[in-house]
């Protein structure tokens, strides 16, 4: 192998793909390299939450990043499912963030406050409130926080449309191929070393989720990028037992087309190990049966895990490489990279077209302790 790209991408998982396709859309010749197939890490198991206002706190520049990606949402999806004829699974019914103690309810209330300030849609709702639009629900909840304009997709299928997208649009895809290194003149990449031999380029991207950090040694930095594993489980019930997303700190269920529910996620850090446990499922049913009574009484379908790659200070790395020009790098979306996908795939997109300027909060200066931001991304 040795064609020139203008840019390889490493990792086929939604934010490599996005990236891809949005450097096609401005012309770039762009080859994909993924050592597994397209969207069978992280992306492929991910509930599909866009949970800007769920997940994120704070009013910093990762809770704005999330923002403008979700108003990305309506006209991707519509460019996506027209060109790759994938039906993607994009809702917007709103997610209630429950609480289940007395400080959560204050926390969310405090919350709902500055969501508000930020002029962002959120609103508390009585127990009372919350049966009558989720029956299901157990009555021991005290409330929940609404958050209407957050909502889902079908994240294996985002991420595929994505990649069928870029496809569509000339880019060349390389899976069951691994990248062990980069090659580097002066500085500068020039290209990729592959397990099916050399590849070059003008730009490379790391998109490499979790594995980022690893492929990135290579280059002697250390890029604060760790693995942090989650379970999940789906059932299928022909009872309708939900009509919009319930998400607490431990335990979320996700309504699907179709009578599916997917519930999540365990969170273990420092393990790239994708088993499923026993200990895991378990303790995630515990959650969810105390939440959804009625859900003990569904079929069973199947359960999964996948890595998420979170950085040191929670905020992803989206820039050029400290030392080596033109490799650029894009990781450490942890529980939000579906959410962060389409604003990651301009951003980056724009910055290697030019058009940009590097993204201060989110650029690989963070690597100067000096620089770490200090924690945006607890969920409450
Ligand atoms: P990945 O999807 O991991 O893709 C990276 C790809 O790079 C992989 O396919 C890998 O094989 C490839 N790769 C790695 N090294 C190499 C190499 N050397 N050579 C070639 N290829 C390589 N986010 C949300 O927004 N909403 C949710 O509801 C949500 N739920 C989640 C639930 C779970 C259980 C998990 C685990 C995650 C969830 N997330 C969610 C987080 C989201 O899945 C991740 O942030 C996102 O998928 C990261 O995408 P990525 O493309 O950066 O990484
Ligand atoms: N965003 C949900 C998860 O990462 O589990």
């Amino acid at each position: 192998m040795s064609n020139a790209s203008d840019v390889i991408v490493v990792g086929g998982g939604i934010n490599g793909s996005s990236i891809a396709f949005q450097l096609a859309k401005r012309g770039y010749k762009v080859t994909v390299i993924e050592q597994s197939k397209i969207a069978a890490k992280a992306s492929g198991a991910a509930a599909g939450m866009l949970g800007a206002q769920t997940e994120l706190i704070g009013n910093g520049p990762l809770f704005r990043l999330a923002l403008k990606s979700r108003a990305m949402f309506p006209a991707i999806i519509a460019e996506l499912e027209e060109r790759s004829g994938i039906q993607i699974g994009y809702e917007t019914k709103g997610i209630y963030k429950v609480a289940v103690s007395e400080k959560h309810e204050q926390d969310l209330k405090a919350l709902i406050k500055l969501h508000n300030t930020a002029g962002e849609k959120a609103e508390w709702l009585s127990n009372d409130e919350l049966i009558k639009r989720e029956p299901g629900l157990a009555k021991s909840m005290l409330g929940a926080m609404f958050i209407p304009e957050d909502g889902q997709v079908q994240a294996y299928e985002l991420s595929l449309a994505f990649a069928k997208a870029a496809i569509s649009l000339g880019v060349e895809y390389h899976d069951f191929t691994t990248i062990h290194d980069f090659i580097i003149k002066d500085g500068k990449v020039t290209g990729v070393q592959t397990s099916q031999g050399d590849l070059l380029s003008d730009s490379v991207v790391v998109a490499a989720g979790a594995w980022s950090g690893l492929l990135l040694e290579k280059t002697g930095i250390t890029l604060p990028v760790f693995p942090v594993k989650g379970e999940c489980y789906s059932v299928v019930s022909n009872r309708k037992l939900l009509n919009s997303t319930i998400f607490t700190e431990d335990c979320y269920i996700v309504p699907k087309k179709s009578g599916r529910y997917i519930i999540g996620a365990t969170m273990r850090a420092n393990t790239f190990d994708e088993k499923v446990t026993v200990g895991g499922i378990s303790s995630l049913m515990n959650q969810a049966t105390a939440l959804l009574p009625e859900i003990a009484n569904a079929e069973w379908e199947k359960a999964w895990a996948g890595i998420r790659p979170i950085s040191g200070d929670g905020l992803p790395f989206l820039g050029e490489h400290p030392y080596v020009k033109q490799l650029y790098i894009a990781t450490g979306h942890y529980r939000n990279g579906i959410l962060l996908a389409p604003a990651t795939g301009e951003l980056m997109a724009d910055y290697l077209d030019g058009r940009r300027e590097p993204f201060m909060p989110f650029g690989l200066s963070r690597l100067d302790p000096n620089h770490l931001f200090k924690g945006e991304s607890k969920c409450i």
